[in-house]
């Protein structure tokens, strides 16, 4: 097994070569805590967040890369470690068999689709279910509470849904509130930096989901048309390789939100197609389109994911959360 040279002993930050102590408390302080969050930081970020070279930052950062990566895993532990990933239930059978069992941790899960589809009921749901226990189709070992993190951009977040959602399941709604942490995202640098915050928050606090509901408003509206649409997309991926780290890293259910329009200009060919398309067109994670049908009724689709079974899946919206129809 390739280990790389002196990277056993580095296991917190102070171990990294060219972090002394007050380097060490401007990094904890400016949210660069872990070696985690080092490793995933860019050089001009370390940079200015404790005021050194960059040519010293790029140093902190490789070595802190090494001393997490040191270790090659057998393609039998990777399946191991994918067939033990864990799913939240997202209160709908339905919609749980078409994601193969529920929303994944280590993975981003996309809802996109127009206005009223469901998507922040969605949100609110699992972030009450993720508190279940595992046999109820949460992630809670009847240990330390798991926490859930809501990154609301849109100022749509209502805890009398979640109070709604949790009483649905016999949970005590003020402890199931009291474990979700709820944040207002301004623009899309305080978004970014609450995802950079959260190297530091999740692992203490046992979170294991985040939700960005919405991951795009924000980029949309501060990159508006076509000639901003290069820079946009940069700044989103960035983002998103961000929320890819930490699921990953924290097994973590990140889960994003993103309204697309429908094309009314569409006729021939598929009219579902979406204005906008969804943001993981490029990264990994699942990708789950979501139209209105009659009354409460919603149709979720799975798209781009090869290891998921084809075909749709319909769900309810009720006053006491995503559900299945009852016929
Ligand atoms: P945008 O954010 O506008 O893109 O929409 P969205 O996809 O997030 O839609 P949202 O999840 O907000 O879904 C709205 C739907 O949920 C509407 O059809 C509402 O009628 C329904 N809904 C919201 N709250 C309740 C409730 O308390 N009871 C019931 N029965 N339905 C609700
Ligand atoms: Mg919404």
């Amino acid at each position: 097994m390739p280990t790389s040279k002196g990277s056993k002993q580095i296991k917190t930050i102070r171990d990294l070569p060219g972090v002394g102590p007050a380097t060490a408390s401007k990094l904890i302080d400016a949210g660069f805590g872990t070696l985690e969050a080092i490793a995933v930081a860019t050089p001009q970020e370390l940079s200015a967040a404790a005021g050194i070279p960059i040519a010293t930052a790029q140093r902190i950062i490789r070595a802190a890369r090494e001393a997490l990566h040191i270790t090659f895993k057998t393609a039998y532990e990777v399946k191991l470690e994918r067939m033990n990933a864990k799913k939240i239930t997202t209160g709908s059978r339905n919609l749980d068999d078409l994601l193969g069992g529920g929303v994944e941790t280590k993975t981003i899960t996309e809802f996109f689709g127009e206005f009223g589809t469901g998507k922040t009921q969605i949100c609110h749901q699992l972030a009450v279910n993720v508190q279940l226990p595992i046999d109820k189709g949460g992630l809670y070992t009847g240990d330390k509470p798991v926490k859930a993190v809501y990154i609301d951009t849109e100022g749509t977040f209502r805890w009398e849904r979640i109070e709604a959602m949790a009483k649905r399941w016999g949970l005590d709604p003020d402890e199931v509130m009291k474990n979700i942490l709820y944040i207002r995202a301004i623009n899309s640098d305080h978004q970014m930096a609450i995802v950079d915050e959260l190297f530091n928050i999740a692992p203490e606090q046992n979170v294991r989901l985040v939700i960005v509901d919405s991951v795009t408003s924000h980029f949309r509206a501060e990159y508006p048309g076509r000639e901003n649409l290069a820079a946009r997309q940069q700044k989103l991926n960035r983002h998103l390789h961000q929320l890819g780290r930490l699921a990953e890293i924290y097994d973590i259910a990140v889960v994003i939100t993103n309204q697309v329009m429908a094309r009314p200009d569409v006729f021939y060919g598929d009219p579902t197609q979406a204005v906008g398309g969804h943001v993981l067109y490029h990264a990994p994670g699942v990708r789950v389109q979501l139209r209105k049908s009659r009354g409460n009724k919603r149709i979720a689709r799975v798209v781009d994911a090869p290891h998921l079974p084809e075909g749709e899946a319909v769900f309810v919206i009720t006053n006491y959360g995503i559900a299945d129809p009852e016929e």
